[in-house]
């Protein structure tokens, strides 16, 4: 008999809404700068090289291989980018901006803020989120390295290689966007954090796919396409555009592997796998309160409890960034393998929705033939 593991044994507390109990979770900065993150994955050899052996893998690889872009030459870096304007303009588009009413910050310290205050709060916001980007892109860098050497299929280690080159891009794009278009960095949040290092320090190869494929990169594919729809600013349209072009190959080389490594699993196993799910995506949901902006305005504890509480769209917003990755889990059988219990517990952390959702842009994108900067992606 299966022994029910609590929401504080997964998670560090009993209530997934609990946001007093996230904000308690911070960040810290190591000594000299360096973060080490012991890996204890097997690296594994195979002297099967026949390629092909998995068709599907293959035709990714060879995908791949054409669809490269040059981050330095294929975008226009000379764009100039006002934030101040951007966010402004941002701010004014009303529902799901950054600014909120009178009564949704009543009795906090947000009641008191301007233009000016407000003003920084889009600008920090968009350091900070651009900021997550890259240190998720690096993990991402990492995680696909770890792939190449741990995955027990040439295939598979095959593709993994193209896609290690494609991170270096993406840590490369928002690294530069960051340094020459906007006004800050910060460092990773604590939330994002704790999962990279959780899926880097697990040694079950699986597990990184899961960890990245699955969730990190499910999420990111979300939030890169809403940002790509709502930005004015023709640059980070264009670098979202070419970074969600190599993304959706990415999460379809997750499903594929997964899908055959799936099948031989027992019960338990798959159960495992499923826990794991549910602790990324609580992960996921607490990065997005944002807390080292708040951190640095300076707002309590308290209040930001309580205007995030209120936020208006955020729970929208939440079911939204989780519609990548709810069908890819759907896909794979953890929705609804031991009786449905990821099911529940998506339901509990009010993130199921789009569950049969077929997006035939990512797949027109995961299966295309050439570069972004060839098919004149914008
Ligand atoms: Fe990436
Ligand atoms: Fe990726």
């Amino acid at each position: 008999m299966e022994i029910e593991r609590t929401n504080l044994e997964l998670v560090g507390r009993e209530d997934v809404h609990d946001l007093a109990a996230v904000l308690g979770t911070v960040g810290h900065e190591e000594p000299g700068g360096r973060h080490l993150v012991e890996d204890p994955c097997p690296a594994e050899f195979t002297w099967d090289y026949e390629k092909g052996a998995r068709p599907r893998l293959d035709r990714l690889y060879e995908k791949a291989k054409a669809a490269q872009w040059n981050a330095r030459t294929d975008l226009d870096w000379e764009t100039a980018v006002d934030q101040e304007r951007l966010v402004v303009l941002s701010q004014m588009a009303g529902p799901g901006s950054l600014r909120w009413s009178p009564q949704d910050v009543a009795g906090t310290v947000l009641e008191r803020w301007g233009d000016e205050e407000w003003l920084r709060l889009g600008m920090e916001n968009q350091n900070w989120m651009l900021s997550q980007f890259l240190h998720g892109e690096q993990g991402a860098l990492l995680c696909t390295a770890k792939i190449v050497e741990t995955v027990p299929w040439i295939d598979a280690k095959y593709y993994a290689a193209t896609q290690v080159m494609d991170e270096a891009r993406h840590v490369e794009v928002f690294s530069r966007y960051l340094d020459e278009k906007l006004s800050g960095h910060y460092p990773i949040n604590a939330h994002l954090g704790l999962l990279l290092d959780d899926i880097i320090g697990d040694r079950r190869w699986d597990m990184t796919y899961l960890g990245m494929q699955i969730m990190v990169e499910g999420l990111a594919l979300a939030a890169f396409g809403f940002i790509h729809s709502m930005t004015q600013e023709p640059l980070l349209k264009q670098l979202l555009r070419y970074v969600m072009a190599d993304e959706a190959r990415h999460v379809a080389f997750g499903v594929l592997s997964l899908q055959e490594h799936y099948a031989q699993l027992t019960d338990a196993e798959l159960r495992e796998r499923q826990e794991f799910a549910f602790e990324a995506a609580v992960r996921m949901k607490d990065r997005m309160l944002m807390q080292e902006v708040w951190e640095r305005l300076e707002v309590p504890a308290e209040d930001v409890v309580t205007v995030m509480s209120r936020a208006p769209g955020r729970d929208e917003f939440q079911v939204l960034l989780f519609s990548k990755i709810v069908p890819n889990l759907k896909k794979l059988g953890l929705l609804d393998a031991a009786g449905g219990w990821l099911r529940e517990k998506f339901a509990e952390m009010g993130a199921i929705g789009f569950e049969d959702l077929a997006d035939a842009a990512q797949e027109a994108d995961a299966e295309a033939d050439g570069s972004p900067a060839a098919r004149n992606l914008a």
